[in-house]
C-alpha cells in the first residue's frame, strides 16, 4: 500500500468521528435509561450482567463448588466485555458501549484466581479524570460530548481478547487493539502495527492458522464499502496489509478462513448515512440480500461472491473449503438485526431481551461455484457464540459448540451444546433457570490430536446468588455435566468473548 493510500484510509475512517455533536435533551434532568436500570436492578439479579464493575477491578479466590481438577487443565481464561455503563447517573444506552473490562481466570494446582481490570485506553484515563463520559459511543451520545480527532479516541477496547507472542491483545473493531501484559493486565497503550497504519480498524474476531500460526485479520470501513486486510506473524510483526474494495458497508463483526479463502457474510444491516451515535448509520433492510464473499489468501484482487436470503450474523463457528472450492460455513444466523438495534439497547434499561432479540439459529452454509447458496438450520431453538477445536480452525471438522436457549426463555441462555455438523446429533447441558450462561471456550488436551478432545469452559451468572461461576466440562460429554465448576463471592459483569493461555 502506498503511503498516500495509507493517509487516505486513515483519514476516510476517522472522517465520521470529527463531526461536533449537539447536547442532548436530557442532560439537566433525570436520565430515564439510569432509572429504568437502577428500578429493575433491585428486583431482577437478572440485570448483574450489566453492573457497573468496580473502578479499582476485582482480585479475589474462586471457592470450588464441586468436581475435581482434570490433569492438563492448567492455565489462565481471558475474557472481555464491557464493565463501565454509566458515571454521573448517566447511563449508555447500548452493551456495546461500555467500557473493556479484562477478567482473568488462572487455574492452578492451587486453586483458582480471578481479576478484572479495565483496559486503560485513551477515553477510559480522560474519563476517569473528568468523572464523566467525554465523547460518542458507538450506540449512545452522552451529555455535553467533546469532538473526536479520530477513532481511536473512542476506542473502548471491550469485544475480545488474544494472545499474540506474548502480548495479550484487547480488541474493539473501530479502530486499534489495545497491549496487555498478560500476568498482570496492565495496559500498554494502543497496538503499533507501523508503516502507516497505526489506529486503522483491528476488528475482534481474528483468525489462526493452525500449525503455522499466522493470523488473519480485517477492519471495516463500511462508508466506503471496502475493507482492510491484515496478515500477521506469529510472533506478532505485521506481514501484509491491503485495502479490498468492493465490500458492502454492512456491518461485519466476524469472517472465516479456508485453506484457501478468507470468507465474509455481509448481512442485511447497511450503512446508510452518517449519523450519530454511528450504528444509528446503519439499518437493516429487509429488500437487501445477504452476500457471501470469498477472497483468495494469496491474491485478494480474486473474489467470488454469492447472493443469499436477507439477514444478519454476528459470529462464525469454522469454515473448510473443498478441492472443488465449495465452502462450507457455519454460523449464528437470524432474520434481522434486532439484538443490534433492539435487544442491545433493552439490556441497558434492564428489560428482558425476548421482545427485540435476533432470532439466531445455528446453521450450516454451503457456497458451491455458479450455484445459489444452500442453508441448513440446525434447529428452531436459538444459539450464539459458535466454537470450534482450534486446532481445525479453516479444515474440515465435525463440531461446534455454541450457548443456546428456547424461545420463551426471556432474558439469556442457560444451555450450553455441542452439534456434529455432518449427522446433527446433539450433545448439551442445560443449567436450568438462574444460571445465565456466558461463551464457551474449547480448550485442547495437552497432547490429544483428534477434534473435541479437551474441554470446554465457560462463565455464567448465578442469579440465585448473585455470583459468578465457572465451569469446565469435558467437550465430549456436556450432558454429563462439569466436572469442576468454581464460584466467586461477588457477580461480575458478563464479557462478551475469551482466550486461553495454557500454562
Ligand atoms: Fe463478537
Amino acid at each position: 500500500m502506498s503511503p498516500n493510500r495509507r493517509d487516505t484510509l486513515k483519514l476516510m475512517m476517522a472522517g465520521p468521528c470529527m463531526a461536533g455533536v449537539s447536547s442532548p435533551l436530557f442532560a439537566q434532568s433525570i436520565d430515564p435509561v439510569y432509572a429504568a436500570y437502577e428500578a429493575a436492578s433491585a428486583h431482577d439479579p437478572w440485570t448483574l450482567i450489566t453492573r457497573d464493575a468496580p473502578a479499582e477491578g476485582f482480585d479475589s479466590a474462586a471457592r470450588r463448588l464441586h468436581g475435581s481438577l482434570p490433569d492438563g487443565l492448567r492455565g489462565t481464561l481471558f475474557r472481555n466485555g464491557p464493565g463501565r455503563f454509566s458515571r454521573q447517573e448517566w447511563r449508555y444506552r447500548h452493551w456495546f458501549d461500555g467500557d473493556g473490562f479484562i477478567q482473568s481466570w488462572t487455574i492452578g494446582d492451587e486453586g483458582v484466581r480471578h481479576r478484572g481490570r479495565f483496559v486503560q485506553t485513551d477515553k477510559w484515563r480522560n474519563e476517569e479524570a473528568a468523572g464523566r463520559f467525554l465523547v460518542p459511543a458507538l450506540g449512545s451520545v452522552p451529555p455535553n460530548p467533546g469532538g473526536l480527532t479520530g477513532p481511536d479516541d473512542m476506542n473502548v477496547a471491550n469485544t475480545s481478547v488474544m494472545m499474540l507472542g506474548d502480548e495479550l491483545l484487547a480488541l474493539w473493531e473501530g479502530g486499534s487493539a489495545w497491549s496487555l501484559d498478560p500476568d498482570t493486565l496492565a495496559s500498554n497503550g494502543a497496538r503499533r502495527w507501523g508503516q502507516g497504519l497505526d489506529g486503522v480498524p483491528f476488528s475482534a474476531h481474528p483468525k489462526r492458522e493452525p500449525g503455522i500460526g499466522i493470523v488473519w485479520n480485517f477492519g471495516q470501513d463500511a462508508m466506503n464499502d471496502r475493507i482492510i486486510l491484515w496478515k500477521i506473524s506469529p510472533e506478532g510483526e505485521l506481514l501484509q496489509a491491503g485495502l479490498v474494495p468492493g465490500i458492502p458497508g454492512g456491518m461485519i463483526h466476524d469472517f472465516v478462513i479456508t485453506e484457501r479463502s478468507l470468507v465474509f457474510l455481509v448481512g442485511s444491516f447497511r450503512f446508510d448515512q452518517m449519523r450519530l451515535p454511528f450504528i444509528d448509520s446503519f439499518s437493516f433492510r429487509p429488500d437487501v440480500p445477504m452476500i457471501a464473499i470469498a477472497i483468495d489468501k494469496n491474491d485478494w484482487t480474486q473474489k467470488r461472491v454469492w447472493e443469499m436470503e436477507p439477514g444478519f450474523l454476528f459470529h462464525f463457528g469454522g469454515a473448510w473449503e473443498d478441492a472443488d472450492g465449495t465452502i462450507r460455513l457455519d454460523a449464528a444466523l437470524s432474520q434481522d438485526a434486532r439484538f443490534a438495534d433492539g435487544g442491545a439497547y433493552a439490556v441497558m434499561r434492564g428489560e428482558p431481551v425476548a421482545e427485540s432479540d435476533s432470532q439466531t439459529r445455528h446453521s450450516l452454509v454451503t457456497l458451491r461455484n455458479g450455484r445459489a447458496p444452500d442453508v441448513q438450520v440446525f434447529s428452531t431453538d436459538f444459539a450464539e457464540f459458535p466454537q470450534v477445536d482450534m486446532r481445525f480452525t479453516g479444515r474440515q471438522r465435525n463440531r461446534t459448540w455454541t450457548i443456546a436457549w428456547r424461545p420463551e426463555q426471556i432474558r439469556s441462555a442457560t444451555r450450553i451444546e455441542s452439534r456434529d455438523l455432518h449427522t446433527g446429533q446433539l450433545d448439551s447441558f442445560d443449567h436450568g433457570d438462574g444460571i445465565y450462561v456466558e461463551e464457551p471456550l474449547f480448550i485442547p488436551a495437552p497432547d490429544s490430536r483428534n477434534e473435541g478432545e479437551g474441554w470446554i469452559i465457560h462463565t455464567a451468572l448465578n442469579t440465585h446468588e448473585r455470583r459468578t461461576e465457572l465451569h469446565a466440562f469435558n467437550a465430549l460429554k456436556l450432558s454429563d455435566g462439569p466436572v469442576v465448576s468454581w464460584q466467586l463471592d461477588h457477580a461480575a459483569p458478563f464479557g462478551f468473548h475469551g482466550c486461553w493461555r495454557q500454562a
